[in-house]
């Protein structure tokens, strides 16, 4: 994979860093898609807060907007021409630049409406995330409005500046793009064809973050164990030889100083055994296996393109229940895809209650322009779809309690990661099957791993205390 030289970006960030020096800019950022949209915010904080911007949560008192766009389901669109028309006065009045980037920026339908109907400085898309020093510098000196979207192939970024989120946990993207084309999705389209960074470079950046005293590392990709790296050169001209994701994974297991290492999503056709073999010998590795699941009719998994049936699926299940000690899943399940039938969907039903998930996260099926699926003659009525929606999520939430109480009179080491969110005098971490768990203890415990025995189950929570 061709590295991108952003040598010339980084100078782009000076220049506008010496633009704004003196001043006091503040900079608002709205994520609006999944985890790897999350990181590429954390890069565009990363180039910002280098530019001379701090960060605020107020959108009001900004000099400088950013969307991180997503467009994996609808609403995404509403939701982004709500926030442009919001800000249409603060730019007139104040002057305050508006960027907008990720996904949906790569769609030309919607980049070709927001130039007609909405006023904006920067459109970046997903291949041009790095030049966004660049775009705004130019957006600033020329006053005039960039849009800066391209579709290339095969490349990697590395090297940009990051301002991450939290200091205890962090993720590391560590392929990009799709190849798989299910045929509902809009993801291959907008986030270009698959890509590994380096194994190097990864190892790199999870020792720097080790060092920096991060515990939990969550390894991201859009395809995961399709992680592969070939005839690739490292910085040292040597042929990497960790060039799969099981090796990956064995290797990031070995950095001192991490505890616990998850990672999302797999693609259950290409979870081969030696991924099963690393999951269970890696004791930092979580065993809670995200395993997206789409549909459990093999007749619908055949339309969405998704290479198996349902009965791969369970004996895949069965397989990892067997080798993984303590394994748990969870889910992606979409309802209401094109030409699904009442016996389709009790096929997924029925695969739920034979899995037993931890998590579940349930989506309406929704068409994308450009996807199969959208041409699909054979769409679901709004009403059934919503009907089976809710028929699953009740056996979803049924089912919550009962698997609940195997954690009771169990403990678990867990990473504290902080004050809980409902209750400031709590703390709070998860079980590696990803459940919160909130139990009583002092500050200097934040970011290190405890043993804590589970007291009650609350549904969407457990309590428990340090032994
Ligand atoms: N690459 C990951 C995640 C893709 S997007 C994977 O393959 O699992 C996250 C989830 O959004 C998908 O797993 C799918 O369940 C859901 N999704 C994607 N496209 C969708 C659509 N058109 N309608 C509804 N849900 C969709
Ligand atoms: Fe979309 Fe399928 Fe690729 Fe996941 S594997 S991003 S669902 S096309
Ligand atoms: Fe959305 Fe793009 Fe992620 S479409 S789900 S932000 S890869």
């Amino acid at each position: 994979m061709e590295k991108i030289d952003i040598s010339e970006q980084l100078q782009y960030i000076e220049k506008v860093n010496q633009l704004n020096v003196g001043k006091k800019l503040k900079y608002f950022i709205l994520t609006m898609g999944c985890q790897l949209n999350e990181n590429d915010s954390e890069k565009l904080c990363g180039m910002l807060e280098k530019m001379n911007y701090t960060k605020t949560e107020e959108m009001k008192e900004a000099d400088l907007i950013v969307f991180n766009t997503c467009c994996v389901r609808e609403n995404a669109e509403e939701r982004l021409f709500g926030k442009l028309g919001e800000v249409k006065k603060q730019r007139e009045e104040k002057g305050t630049i508006i960027a907008i980037g990720g996904c949906m920026m790569q769609e030309e339908h919607i980049v070709e409406k927001i130039k007609q109907s909405y006023k904006y400085d920067v459109i970046f898309g997903t291949h041009t995330l790095h030049k966004f020093p660049e775009d705004l510098y130019n957006a600033i000196m020329q006053e005039k409005r960039i849009t800066d979207v391209i579709n290339i192939e095969g490349e990697v970024i590395e090297g940009l500046p990051i301002k991450r989120d939290d200091n205890i946990k962090a993720s590391v993207t560590i392929m990009n793009g799709c190849n798989n084309f299910c045929s509902y999705c809009i993801v291959p389209y907008v986030r270009g064809r698959e890509r590994s960074r380096q194994a190097s470079d990864i190892l790199q950046e999870v020792q720097d973050l080790a060092k920096q005293g991060y515990k939990e590392i969550t390894l991201l990709g859009q395809n995961v164990n399709s992680y592969m790296v070939v005839e690739n050169q490292n910085a040292n001209h040597e042929i990497d030889e960790i060039n799969t994701f099981a090796k990956l994974l064995r290797a990031v297991n070995e950095i001192e100083g991490i505890e616990k290492i998850r990672f999302v999503s797999p693609h259950p056709k290409d979870f081969t055994d030696d991924v099963i073999d690393a999951i269970r010998d890696c004791e930092k590795v979580s065993k809670l296996i995200h395993l997206p699941l789409q549909s459990g009719s093999t007749n619908v998994l055949k339309v969405m393109n998704r290479k198996y049936t349902k009965e791969q699926y369970l004996s895949l299940v069965e397989k990892m229940k067997e080798q993984i000690p303590n394994v748990t899943f969870s889910t992606d399940i979409i309802v209401g895809f094109p030409g699904e039938t009442e016996k389709d969907f009790e096929d997924t039903l029925d695969v739920v209650k034979k899995v037993g998930f931890e998590q579940i996260f349930m989506f309406i099926y929704s068409r994308r322009v450009g996807t199969p699926g959208d041409k699909m003659e054979n769409q679901i009525p709004e009403e059934i779809k919503h009907q089976r929606f809710d028929r699953l999520k009740k056996m979803y939430e049924d089912s919550i309690t009962e698997n609940n109480k195997k954690y009771i009179g169990k403990t678990e080491k867990i990473l504290i990661e902080g004050y809980s969110k409902n209750n400031e005098n709590l703390l709070t971490g998860r079980t590696d099957s990803n459940k919160v768990v909130v139990f009583e203890g002092k500050k200097d415990k934040i970011g290190k791993m405890a043993n804590i025995k589970i007291k009650s189950e609350h549904m969407w929570y457990l309590k428990g205390e340090i032994v």
